[in-house]
């Protein structure tokens, strides 16, 4: 059991960083899977992978594999993807099937969740099939992003990502005009918490991110930090000097959009808008480990926007992602010392990584 005492709130209260020995010990990890990741809303995929009846996705949320599928209906359905025979995960990856059968023994369960099927069950005098039906979790979307809850009696998604999709719209997020194009993943050398307090800050920007700093304004007047309960979200404009022809720009800033916008969702997802053509990117931190973390990244662009252009912010994202990688590796590495306890931040640039802090604790102390 992690040892919360030691007036942590009012080290947070007062600006300090969580202790370091949180961010490189496999039993800290497991109280966070515990204790954050299956008691929140998760990021599972996207609504264009669950268009038909049948279609289904899978994910490990904590340790609890799950499986979402589109119903006839037309619903979501979410379940824990362990079978009821003898816990092998139903499916594998994401598919299409009218049933989910096991791949271990073909255990059959339709898209209700309720068994329909067992090879050889009949020869049991005292089986139930009523009995063993998959144990169902909670799914929700905020389209294009699909996202379950494992834990009991979950806020009502709507009222977790509270003002977030509403004020990312007015900024510019328009999810009818925008359409699916690329998928990726990387891993980094860090816990997962450096990761995202990396995200929720703009203090590095203008000392290591050129390419991005040179499109949008990164000083503290410019660049406005806002938070709910749940969510957190920092939003910018595009820099003055970059509106002139001369510019030297990384991707065409030509289109629609006039702000950046970095949402973030308690406790491991966030969407990006960048200005300029349609666009909007969502990057999912999933602990690997206690200092490795998997970086999934999925992108939307409008559908008039060539693929050429696309590919240009789909590759100034990544350069901004690999800047970033040496940072946050470079801070677990400085965790990983122990010689520093914690560190102090300036509130003014990063207040949203206390809001962050103060939810982990929240979470961590139950
Ligand atoms: S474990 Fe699923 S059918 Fe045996
Ligand atoms: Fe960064």
């Amino acid at each position: 059991m992690l040892d919360i005492s030691g007036q942590i709130a009012e080290r947070i209260d007062a600006g300090r960083t969580l202790p370091a020995g949180w961010y490189v010990g496999r039993d800290v990890l497991e109280e966070e899977r515990r204790l954050i990741f299956e008691r929140s809303w998760q990021y599972v995929g996207r609504t264009d992978q669950l268009q038909a009846p049948g279609d289904y996705l899978t994910a490990t949320i904590g340790n609890i594999p799950v499986v979402v599928a589109r119903h006839p209906d037309g619903g979501l359905r979410g379940f824990v993807n362990v079978c009821r025979h003898r816990c092998a995960e139903v499916v594998l990856g994401p598919g299409h099937r009218k049933v989910l059968q096991c791949h271990y023994h073909a255990w059959s369960y339709d898209l209700d969740g309720a068994l329909v099927s067992a090879p050889r069950s009949d020869r049991e005098a005292d089986f139930d099939p009523a009995a063993f039906g998959l144990l169902p979790v909670a799914v929700d979307s905020w389209p294009p992003f699909v996202f379950v809850h494992v834990g009991s009696d979950p806020v009502p998604l709507p009222d977790y990502l509270g003002e977030l999709p509403g004020r990312m719209r007015s900024d510019g997020v328009d999810v009818d005009n925008l359409e699916f194009r690329q998928h990726g993943e990387w891993e980094v050398a860090a816990n997962w918490k450096v990761v995202v307090e990396n995200f929720d800050e703009c203090y590095h920007c203008p000392v290591a991110h050129p390419s991005f700093s040179r499109v949008m304004e990164v000083d503290p007047v410019g660049y406005r930090l806002e938070e709910g309960d749940w969510w957190s979200r920092a939003v910018t404009g595009i820099r003055r000097s970059a509106r002139g022809a001369d510019a030297e720009l990384p991707y065409p800033l030509s289109g629609r959009l006039v702000r950046g916008q970095f949402g973030f969702v308690w406790p491991n997802f966030t969407v990006v808008q960048n200005p300029g053509p349609d666009n909007l990117m969502a990057f999912w931190f999933v602990p690997d480990g206690p200092e490795r973390t998997r970086v999934v990244m999925d992108y939307w662009f409008g559908r008039d926007v060539p693929d050429e252009t696309a590919q240009q912010l789909v590759d100034f994202n990544v350069v901004v992602g690999r800047e970033d990688q040496v940072l946050v590796e470079s801070v677990q590495r400085g965790l990983r010392s122990g010689r520093v306890s914690e560190g102090r931040l300036l509130l003014d640039s990063e207040h949203l990584i206390q809001h962050f802090h103060r939810l982990v604790h929240r979470c961590l102390a139950g």
